[in-house]
């Protein structure tokens, strides 16, 4: 009887147990998603799968010092615009600052597009996306929670964005990449190939000339910039382990984001389903929140949660893929005048060729 007892007991406490709180951000100020309520409801009804809780608002006014303290993470979901006022921000930097943890999802890239800290703590900002239809995505990068249960590759229907820089240079480690070959709508990539190697030809002539060196690292930053111009970031999902928008003195939370998340029948597609789910359970699992850190600055604090999720083979920010990014400063300067003019020949003859295809 007493064993009895006691199990109810438990029941009751490991049902009333706090659980880590997110708050889901989904206010508009462009293009609204009308998947919204549909992926709303798809994570509520998850939330136990993962042993969070989620409240949901489109009200600015919640980014609040107070308000925002009580939360293990802010998923800010298909965001669009200047969905936060100045207040709104100092705030938000400030959860940042403290600990707490961030997840994008989808147009969360398309949001807060001038505000610094946010584009550090998100990896980068959606440039455009090419029309919705189906690709096949990889898995690349270290094992992640995000992808231990996807397929090598996974075909979908999404749009498939092309962002403004490239995430790893902030640290980011990219988990999902999608194979462009796989769908229509990509870039100029041969008009890029020109603009690419007339570049690498004008930083081989400057680096031999040599005298500046102030002006060959514009140049290579320049170069980079051209990169960048002609969309070659073909990126799906990344995360941070320390977010990069903490400002310095803080403590750095964790930062997933996924680009995916679209149409409504991505969030009835249990496979999706497992791959938002695990980044976000992961995201919490940066132990600077209250949930499982005792001398957390911000976070849900009644939690007699331990972390469910084992960590092992998720190290560092080492990332080894680097499949889709050239090289572009390899070789810079060492590689002969003479040379570089053939090549930029012969690449800008083939990149016209391809171009015109
Ligand atoms: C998506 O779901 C929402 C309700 O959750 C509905 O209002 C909307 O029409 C749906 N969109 C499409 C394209 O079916
Ligand atoms: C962001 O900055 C650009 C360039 O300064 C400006 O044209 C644009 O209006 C700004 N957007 C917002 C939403 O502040
Ligand atoms: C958080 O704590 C768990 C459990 O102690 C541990 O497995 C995990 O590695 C920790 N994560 C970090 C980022 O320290
Ligand atoms: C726990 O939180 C404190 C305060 O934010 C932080 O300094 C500490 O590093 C955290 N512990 C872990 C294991 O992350
Ligand atoms: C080549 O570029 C890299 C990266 O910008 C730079 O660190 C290096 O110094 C350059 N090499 C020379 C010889 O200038």
């Amino acid at each position: 009887m007493l064993t009895f007892a006691f199990t109810v007991f438990l029941l009751l406490v490991s049902a009333f147990a706090q659980s880590p709180r997110i708050l889901i951000y989904s206010a508009t100020r462009g293009f609204r998603h009308d998947s919204i309520p549909t992926a709303i409801e798809a994570l509520q009804i998850a939330s136990n799968t993962i042993n969070v809780r989620f409240d949901n608002t489109e009200d600015q006014t919640l980014f609040n010092d107070q308000n925002l303290a009580r939360y293990d993470a802010i998923l800010f979901l298909s965001t669009t615009g200047e969905v936060l006022d100045d207040a709104g921000k100092t705030s938000f930097q400030k959860y940042l600052n403290s600990g707490g943890n961030f997840i994008g999802v989808h147009s969360a890239s398309d949001t807060l597009v001038n505000t610094t800290f946010y584009e550090r703590e998100l990896g980068a900002h959606f440039d455009y996306h090419a029309d919705l239809q189906e690709a096949t995505i990889d898995v690349v990068g270290p094992s992640h929670p995000s992808t231990n249960k996807l397929p090598r590759r996974w075909q979908t229907r999404d749009e498939w964005y092309n962002f403004k820089s490239n995430p790893r240079d902030l640290g980011a480690v990219v988990i999902l990449s999608v194979d462009e070959s796989t769908y229509s709508g990509r870039s100029l990539f041969g008009l890029c190939v020109i603009i690419w190697t007339l570049e690498i030809f004008r930083i081989q002539t400057l680096g031999l000339a040599g005298s500046i060196k102030a002006t060959h690292t514009q140049r290579v930053n320049k170069y980079r910039m051209y990169l960048t111009r002609c969309h070659v970031l073909y990126f799906v999902a990344w995360y941070q382990d320390r977010g990069a928008g903490t400002s310095s003195g803080g403590v750095s939370g964790r930062s997933f984001y996924t680009s995916l998340g679209h149409l409504n029948e991505t969030w009835r597609d249990e496979t999706f389903m497992g791959h938002v789910l695990g980044g976000i359970g992961w995201a919490l699992q940066a132990n600077t929140t209250k949930a499982f850190n005792s001398s957390a600055l911000v976070g849900s604090d009644e939690s007699s949660l331990t972390p469910t999720e084992s960590q092992s083979g998720i190290s560092g920010t080492s990332d080894t893929t680097g499949t889709h990014t050239p090289s572009p400063t390899s070789n810079n300067a060492t590689v002969p005048i003479v040379y570089s003019a053939l090549l930029t020949v012969i690449l800008s003859t083939l990149a016209v060729a391809l171009h015109l295809l």
